[in-house]
């Protein structure tokens, strides 16, 4: 069976794509920001924590996993949404969104780069944000989660292109508005309904879709 690292376990999106790659016999390697949440109730399961702003919690986990082969990465932890109006932005919680959300898939996979090679399927995921596509911002505001998912479909591109000879996908998808804490109230979309599609789209990708931009349905979005 293939084997998956998933970040962001903690809670939402993260825990639900854990649970149903366990589920359906998949190697878990679920990553937590707090390890005392790590899931208990879905199968044998490996667990590790993973501040994924924290370079140390990294090479912990690099020498805890060595050679290990990955089959796929799904780069899911994240933070929003709400960084205030302008002239009372929280320019704290703005560089914290580009450090959870740009940086830390780009620390994930430079750390994993070796361990994807390793793998059969070669899949390095993020879940992005439609808020990020500067062609779909039709209403403003929320510069910080914008501007770092933004960030984060610019690093994805770049991997793209970079990781390509390696034989490595790479892809961004938007989960939809998903019934989560980060979600917040009235979302249209249950977590469980978001994941399993998406995990239809991630087990679809093929080398031509590397560097693309899809919502959880599969089409994809503009930049
Ligand atoms: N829900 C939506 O409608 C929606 C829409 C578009 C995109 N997304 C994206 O989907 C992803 C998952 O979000 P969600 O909706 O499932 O919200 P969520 O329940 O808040 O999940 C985010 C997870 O990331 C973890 N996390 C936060 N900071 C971290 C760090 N520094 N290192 C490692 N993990 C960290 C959180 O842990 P704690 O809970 O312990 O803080 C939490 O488990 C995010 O990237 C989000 O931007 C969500």
């Amino acid at each position: 069976m293939p084997t998956v690292l998933v970040t962001g376990c903690d809670t939402g999106i993260g825990r639900e794509f854990a649970r149903q790659y366990a589920g359906a016999g998949w190697d878990v390697i679920a990553t937590y920001l707090d390890p005392a949440n790590r899931i208990a109730d879905a199968g044998p399961m490996r667990h590790a924590p993973l501040d994924v702003t924290d370079p140390a919690q990294f090479t912990a986990l690099k020498r805890d996993l060595g050679e290990t082969a990955i089959d796929l990465i799904v780069s899911n932890a994240g933070i929003g949404l709400d960084t205030g109006k302008l002239g009372s932005l929280d320019f704290g919680y703005v560089r914290a969104m580009y450090e959870v959300n740009a940086m830390g898939p780009l620390r994930l996979v430079e750390t994993f780069e070796a361990n994807l090679v390793a793998g059969s399927m070669r899949r390095f995921v993020a879940i992005t944000s439609r808020m990020g596509s500067i062609a779909l911002n039709l209403s403003g505001g929320h510069y910080g989660y914008r501007a770092s998912k933004a960030g984060l479909n610019a690093i994805m591109r770049s991997l793209a292109i970079d990781l390509f000879e390696r034989g490595i996908t790479v892809a961004s998808i938007h989960p939809g508005w998903v019934d989560t804490a980060g979600g917040g109230g009235n979302a249209a979309v249950p977590v469980a309904e978001s994941v399993r599609q998406m995990r239809e789209v991630i087990r679809c990708l093929g080398n031509h879709d590397t560097g693309q931009v899809y919502d959880y349905r599969g089409f994809a979005l503009p930049w």
